[in-house]
């Protein structure tokens, strides 16, 4: 997915890809990541996605749950997009969401993600954010 969605070296990415598999062992053992694959018919791997449970803070009504469901690593191997898998990896995980009684699933979009996203009916949310690193420059 970085490979398609940055401009990050080769290193960078082997870096960050080893990092990822240490964070998703240790968050699957804290049940807070769940992951999907869809597969062909003859178990080919086309597409994956996850969901999170991303730590956040109790406040008015949101006191009985524990974590905001963020959808993450959404990916489709380039032969079969435009088919509906990332749709249905979407779908499949606003259902998770929405079996544990969670009130909203969020998620940062690529380009390419966008418009699946919209579609779904996922608005733009209200955060705000300050690049510190412009700053410092
Ligand atoms: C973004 C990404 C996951 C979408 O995967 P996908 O499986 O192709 O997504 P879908 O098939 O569900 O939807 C893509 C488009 O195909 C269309 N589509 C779905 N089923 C279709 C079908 N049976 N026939 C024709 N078109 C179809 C959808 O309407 C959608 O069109 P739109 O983009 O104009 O709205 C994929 O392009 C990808 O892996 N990109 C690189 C990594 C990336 O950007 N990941 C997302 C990070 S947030």
């Amino acid at each position: 997915m970085w490979r398609e969605i940055g401009r990050w070296s080769e290193a960078e990415l082997d870096r960050a890809d080893r990092a990822y598999r240490r964070w998703v062992v240790r968050e699957r053992r804290a049940k807070r990541f769940f992951a999907y694959i869809v597969e062909t018919p003859k178990g080919v791997p086309a597409g994956s996605g996850a969901v999170w449970l991303a730590p956040n803070q109790p406040r008015p009504g949101r006191v009985g749950t524990s974590g905001l469901p963020y959808i993450l690593s959404m990916y489709t191997e380039p032969r079969y997009r435009r088919r509906g898998v990332a749709t249905r990896l979407v779908l499949t995980m606003i259902e998770w969401a929405e079996r544990r009684r969670y009130g909203r699933v969020v998620l940062h979009a690529s380009p390419m993600g966008r418009p699946v996203y919209a579609r779904l009916g996922f608005q733009p949310s209200r955060e705000m954010r300050l690049d510190l690193t412009a700053r410092r420059r």
